[in-house]
């Protein structure tokens, strides 16, 4: 008998506001920069994203998607002894945003007349860009399966249009903002059961360049450009050849093959890098989970998004083995292979 971390319920969030390619055409063209919805349906696949308005932040979409994931569990936030959340556009520059969260999600508690509130556990941020929500998970499962936690909130939230340069048509029109979340909790079995069966992660800082926000704070002034800056060309390149690799080196960990995949959960990037990543791994694409087309890229939170929007479906079912992968930037990769 081994312990593992099995995914007891997943939730999400996005935010009401919605906006087309169309809205982001025109919002372009008024500023005389020239785009339309075939380019960028043709280029990325992405229809739709949705924008946070001002004043609300990465911890509001992970409240969100938290309770949401907390109800589909079972679980009141008392049970809960971990908190991380995987984010590059946290609420400030400190405390976390897990710890801001878990005060959400305590005083909640508190008001719906539950009187152990949920304060007390660990509670911390990973910052992997948009496989953050792989190393989250990844760091997540070795807690459990070393003890050190028993029940664990994993989310990824993102307000990523506060990173956008609206001027850089290039990006404006990839990213959107959202959440999602996974309640892992700690079971024994001979193997056969569910939970995370195994993970891999990776990062080549030389790439920092490529995929970047190099602003800073510093002595009470914003040092440097805190918008987005990206080469996409390198970035598709890579992120194709990386995602490959990780999936293939996670499969063998966990002695499987492609053919016992039975959902791909991607970073929801670009459809031409997840049609290109399942084709290499002979997966069909109808056995990959898609909602770049309504959510585009929200970074740290697109595959709990996904993976929530999958289950909701009814297309993930108990049971089932579920591939999530990640890239993004730093470089890093990663994936986790996980038995529903
Ligand atoms: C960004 C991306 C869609 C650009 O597509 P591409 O086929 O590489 O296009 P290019 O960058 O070569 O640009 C082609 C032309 O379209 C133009 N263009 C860029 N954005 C445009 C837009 N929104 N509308 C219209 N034209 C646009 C470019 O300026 C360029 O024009 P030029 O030839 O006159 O210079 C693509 O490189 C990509 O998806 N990269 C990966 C990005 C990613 O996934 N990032 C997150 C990883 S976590």
């Amino acid at each position: 008998m081994s312990l593992f971390a099995r995914i007891a319920g997943t939730g999400s969030y996005l935010p009401p506001k919605r906006l087309t390619n169309q809205d982001l055409v025109d919002q372009l063209a008024a500023k005389g920069l020239e785009s339309s919805d075939e380019w960028i349906v043709e280029r990325t696949g992405i229809r739709a994203r949705h924008f946070v308005d001002d004043g609300v932040h990465a911890s509001d979409l992970a409240f969100e998607a938290s309770r949401r994931c907390l109800a589909a569990a079972g679980k009141r936030v008392s049970d809960v002894d971990l908190i991380i959340v995987a984010t590059s556009t946290p609420d400030m520059v400190f405390p976390s945003t897990a710890s801001i969260l878990q005060h959400k999600l305590s005083l909640a508690a508190l008001s719906d007349g539950d009187d152990e509130g949920g304060a007390g556990g660990a509670a911390f941020d990973v910052q992997a860009v948009c496989s953050g929500f792989i190393y989250a998970i990844s760091v997540a499962n070795a807690m459990i399966q070393t003890g050190a936690a028993t029940t664990a909130l994993v989310v990824g939230s993102e307000v990523f249009s506060r990173l956008l340069d609206f001027n850089d048509r290039g990006t404006c029109v990839l990213f959107g903002d959202g959440a999602g979340a996974v309640l892992l909790e700690a079971c024994e079995h001979d193997g056969s059961g569910p939970g995370i069966l195994a993970t891999d992660l990776h990062a080549d800082g030389k790439y920092c360049d490529i995929l970047c926000v190099p602003g800073t704070v510093a002595n009470g002034r914003i040092l440097g450009d805190p918008l987005l800056k990206m080469d996409g060309q390198a970035v598709f390149k890579l992120a194709v050849g990386v995602l490959e690799k990780t999936a293939r080196a996670v499969l063998e960990k966990a002695g499987k093959t492609e053919a016992d995949v039975d959902w791909l959960v991607p970073h929801q990037a670009n459809i031409r890098i997840m049609t290109s990543t399942a084709k290499k791994l002979k997966i069909p694409i109808d056995r990959v989970v898609v909602t770049v087309d309504q959510h585009g890229n929200t970074s740290a939170a697109s595959i709990p998004l996904a993976l929530d929007h999958g289950v909701r479906a009814g297309d993930v079912l108990p049971g089932q083995t579920v591939l999530m992968e990640g890239v993004g930037g730093g470089f890093t990769w990663g994936s986790a292979l996980v038995r529903m």
